[in-house]
């Protein structure tokens, strides 16, 4: 493919599962790459009017689940038909491409080092160019006095509602020793130190994840977060007077290990914390679980399944504190998800032992 390449014709090749050589200029790439976007946007809405005119009357029930699914669906075909555009790089991630920039910082960041020259898609490498920029700009958030640093592969918490509130929440009584499950970039275990909790031991099993959070924690200058790489709970530890975690909202399937932090597969790390949780909690302990209700209006769980989960794990709650997402996808009232979407409530579940 070169710069005489049409859009329609190179769209047609990927649809048809070709991979295509980029040989001209990079920016026309990207160019190129944007109006594959839009054909396949304009496929979307031709099959979504279609299936709209012949629908008999499906349940409201099924229409949300199936509506989930399709989107989802619908994002791996679309990721998989960009993904075949692909451009070469010699070893150091260099392109002799015309107009190409600088690629070398972003990609070792993102892919590790490269000693050969490889095919790669453009797709990964705008991932790897997008996540290089917020890595070095950072993430503001509402009342923390610093952004935060998100690594490539690593949650980014670009939706940061429930910040608020694990801020607003009353610390117990003693506050000594803190877990953060599953802490991601470690927003939640700086937040915990900044409100004055003594010892925090923040666990991720993404080692991604875990050189991101001791980057934001040397930045935020604390001396009181240390870091585990561990399935769930860390090990040689004090039992916690506070456990917190945020885990992946969404019981489905990951379609890629990006998706790891919002997918949570048959629940696994949500029914696992809770299951594991009081094995790790002092007899006066909270738990705090942040946890979206989203999954229940796309019903993929149900409110009665969680609280039987709180009780089999023999937790109580002792309050909950609410919160309204405010991003751009809750108030799109063309996204086929609007209503669930516009529904949710994430909320911060305070547990105690029953
Ligand atoms: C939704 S993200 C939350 C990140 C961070 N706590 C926050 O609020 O921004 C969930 C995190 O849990 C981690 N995770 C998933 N399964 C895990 C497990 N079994 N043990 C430890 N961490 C896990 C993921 O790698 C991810 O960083």
């Amino acid at each position: 493919m070169d710069d005489q390449t049409t859009a329609d014709h190179a769209y047609r090749l990927a649809c048809e599962g070709n991979y295509l050589l980029w040989r001209g200029d990079f920016h026309n790439a990207l160019q190129l790459m944007q109006a594959m976007n839009c054909r396949i946007n304009r496929a979307e809405q031709r099959k979504a009017s279609k299936a709209a005119k012949s629908a008999k009357q499906p349940s409201a029930e099924n229409t949300t689940a199936s509506a989930f699914h399709q989107q989802r669906q619908a994002q791996a075909q679309r990721a998989r038909t960009l993904g075949r555009l692909l451009l070469k790089l010699d070893a150091g991630y260099v392109s002799r491409l015309r107009r190409a920039p600088e690629l070398s910082a972003a990609c070792e960041a993102a892919f590790g080092v490269l000693d050969e020259p490889c095919l790669m898609s453009l797709r990964d490498l705008q991932g790897a160019l997008g996540a290089a920029q917020w890595r070095e700009k950072g993430v503001p958030i509402e009342g923390l006095d610093q952004p935060i640093f998100p690594h490539y592969g690593v949650f980014a918490p670009t939706r940061h509602e429930y910040v608020p509130l694990l801020q607003d929440a009353p610390l117990p009584a003693r506050h000594e020793v803190a877990f953060d499950i599953g802490t991601g970039t470690g927003l939640l275990a700086i937040i915990l130190a900044k409100r004055g909790v003594g010892q925090i031991v923040a666990t991720d099993s993404n080692p991604r994840a875990l050189a991101c959070a001791a980057d934001n924690v040397e930045r935020a200058g604390l001396s009181a977060v240390q870091l585990q790489e561990v399935d769930l709970f860390p090990t040689g530890q004090p039992l916690a007077d506070l456990i917190v975690c945020n885990p992946p909202w969404l019981p489905a399937k990951p379609s890629s290990s990006l998706e790891l932090a919002v997918y949570d597969p048959k629940s696994r790390m949500l029914r696992g914390f809770l299951q594991g949780v009081r094995a790790h909690l002092a007899p006066h302990g909270e738990v705090w679980l942040i946890l979206s209700d989203l999954a229940e209006h796309l019903q993929l769980r149900t409110r009665e399944q969680l609280l039987a989960w709180f009780a089999e794990a023999k937790l109580e709650v002792k309050y909950r504190l609410d919160t309204e997402p405010k991003h751009g996808r809750s108030q799109d009232s063309a996204d086929p998800l609007h209503a669930a979407r516009s529904a949710e409530v994430t909320s911060l579940w305070c547990l105690i032992p029953a």
